[in-house]
């Protein structure tokens, strides 16, 4: 179904008659180059499943390759123009920040009405006159950019979302400026060294940098300030540069903090002489809140061979490298300089189909069309709300860390030195005493193969009580596995005991051992393919 604009742009066409759920309008991005739209086809279908009808603006999506044909085969209304969109939608969905609107030369803001929810990035710390501008207009703003990064939000991430695909694209256009294949190969024509790339800034963009690169063949090196991503850089097969610094860069919330002047000098020492050797540079060092650390000097870029190509992920924050100009793609001393900050927007229909997920768990987790609702009770909404019916609610208050729990023994039970010592060597001597008087009264009255088993048994229940006792919890799954390795012992030894003779005890104690030491070894099995699966992509 395709609404024509009204004629007089000014009022809006009543779209409402349809008496379907809430309306979610999805109107076309209109800062300059953007081509990312906030639904696909795909993502408006699954807004329809919660109950949503799906207004969205003509040719919304054609510079992700979404037709109004598509949008309106799965499902959704196509509208003429933005002021009927906005007029007719309860929740707007939009990719950048409100911006003026050139073909209505008036600010995307005025739009917002009171009722109206908007969901969209809006960067509050960087824009306050934006979240004035909207708070004025008196409807609920939540920001994607300000959705908390803990596991429970991680489906309605969009800065994840975003950034990886940043940092796959990142590599691709290094690769199309880079002269020379990634991968090496020695061919008849001679031989082909493989191009030598180093990621700077272990994030998201920078792991999908890191896997991207490899996947083309290159030989990677890694370094982040934040030492706890070590070991994701080598589970990708890329080198971690490590300085012998004793400061680890890991902040609050698991992002980095601002490094000393000292580590800095340290770690601008190291590029200095990576510089030299390596043939791509892809930075993405950010600090929430801050701007971009300038870690690669014009003096670096001098020093790289001519050809190579530095990408500077952080372009849009100020930039980690002194040469970087901002959407530019410039060269310096024959060595490639890109700052484009566009980078999810350059492969748009996968960002968009991400993004429109990302706000799909959103809606869901605020109720779907039927149970709408922004619950500030939610750690994670109220986190993304930065406007609440016209008040703004940003920044959200911090949310304590649980207090570490105390043990309930702890504070009100005696220490050690108050037990009485009576009680202690008593309680301590008392079990030992007892066990050792049983053996002696076995040992005095049973035969003395029934001794040896007994010892065997005593040592092998120490034994395996002490392997798996002193394993940390996280461990047991491999160890289960690992004890396959008894399980076969059981089995041998259990069917050393089977004879003709069925109903003999033995043989019924022989086939038991074999069943379930069977049992331990198939679902040890089962237990390490299932581990091994999770590992697969
Ligand atoms: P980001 O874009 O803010 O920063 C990129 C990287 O630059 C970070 O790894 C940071 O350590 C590094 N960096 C900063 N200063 C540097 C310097 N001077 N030299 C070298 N490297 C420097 O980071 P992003 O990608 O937004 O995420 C950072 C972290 O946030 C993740 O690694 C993770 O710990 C956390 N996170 C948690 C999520 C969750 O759901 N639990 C989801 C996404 C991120």
């Amino acid at each position: 179904m395709t609404i024509a604009a009204p004629k007089d742009n000014s009022v809006a066409a009543p779209l409402d008659a349809a008496p379907l759920g809430l309306k979610v309008g999805i109107p076309k991005e209109v800062f300059a180059g953007e081509q990312r739209v906030a639904a696909t086809p795909e993502t408006a279908k699954k807004l329809q499943k919660l109950g949503f009808e799906v207004l969205v603006e003509t040719q919304a999506g054609a510079g992700a390759s979404f037709t109004d044909s598509a949008y309106e085969a799965a499902g959704c209304t196509v509208v003429a123009d933005a002021i009927s969109l906005w007029e007719a939608a309860d929740v707007v969905l939009k990719v950048r920040s409100p911006q003026h609107h050139p073909a209505l030369d008036r600010h995307e803001a005025t739009l917002l009405k009171p009722e109206q929810t908007l969901v969209s990035f809006i960067w509050p710390a960087q824009n306050p006159e934006l979240l004035t501008q909207l708070a004025d207009q008196g409807g609920t703003v939540l920001a994607m950019d300000s959705v908390p990064r803990i596991s429970r939000a991680q489906k309605l991430d969009a800065l994840s979302s975003m950034a990886n695909i940043g940092g796959y694209r990142a590599v691709i256009e290094a690769a199309s400026h880079f002269g020379r294949c990634f991968t090496g190969q020695i061919t008849a024509a001679g031989k082909m060294p493989p191009a030598k790339v180093m990621v700077i800034g272990v994030g998201v963009a920078g792991l999908a940098a890191i896997g991207a690169a490899k996947s083309l063949g290159a030989i990677v090196k890694a370094f982040d300030t934040r030492l706890v991503v070590k070991e994701q850089v080598q589970s990708l097969g890329a080198e971690f540069l490590e300085l012998h610094f004793e400061e680890d860069g890991s902040g609050e919330g698991g992002y980095a903090k601002v490094m000393s002047p000292a580590f800095i000098a340290a770690e601008m020492a190291l590029f200095a002489q990576q510089a030299k050797d390596v043939d791509i540079i892809i930075t993405t060092a950010l600090i929430p809140g801050k701007p971009a650390p300038l870690l690669i000097t014009q003096e670096m870029v001098e020093s790289m061979k001519p050809g190579s190509v530095v990408v500077d992920l952080a372009a849009e924050q100020g930039g980690n490298c002194e040469v970087t100009e901002p959407g530019q793609v410039i060269t310096h001393n024959g060595v490639t300089i890109i700052g484009l900050t566009d980078l999810p927007s350059r492969m748009a229909s996968q960002a968009s189909q991400l993004y429109g997920n990302n706000l799909v768990h959103l809606l869901s987790d605020l109720g779907g069309a039927e149970n709408f609702t922004v619950n500030m009770e939610d750690q994670v909404i109220r986190a993304t709300t930065v406007i609440h019916n016209g008040q703004v609610t940003w920044p959200p208050p911090k949310v304590e860390a649980p207090a570490p729990s105390v043990s309930p023994t702890s504070p009100t039970s005696p220490t050690a030195e108050e037990i009485p010592a009576a009680k202690s060597w008593f309680s301590q001597l008392l079990w030992p005493v007892l066990i050792g008087l049983a053996c002696v009264a076995i040992g005095l009255w049973a035969p003395a193969s029934f001794m040896t088993h007994l010892t065997v048994f005593v040592l092998a229940s120490f034994l395996g009580w002490k392997v798996i006792w002193d394993v940390s919890p996280s461990l047991h799954t491999p160890l289960m596995s690992v004890t396959n390795a008894i399980s076969g012992i059981i089995i041998i030894g259990g069917m050393l005991q089977i004879s003709n003779n069925i109903a003999s005890p033995m043989t019924i104690l022989g086939a038991i051992a074999l069943f379930l030491g069977t049992v331990n070894i198939a679902g040890g099995f089962m237990v390490s393919q299932r581990m091994l699966n999770m590992f697969h992509k």
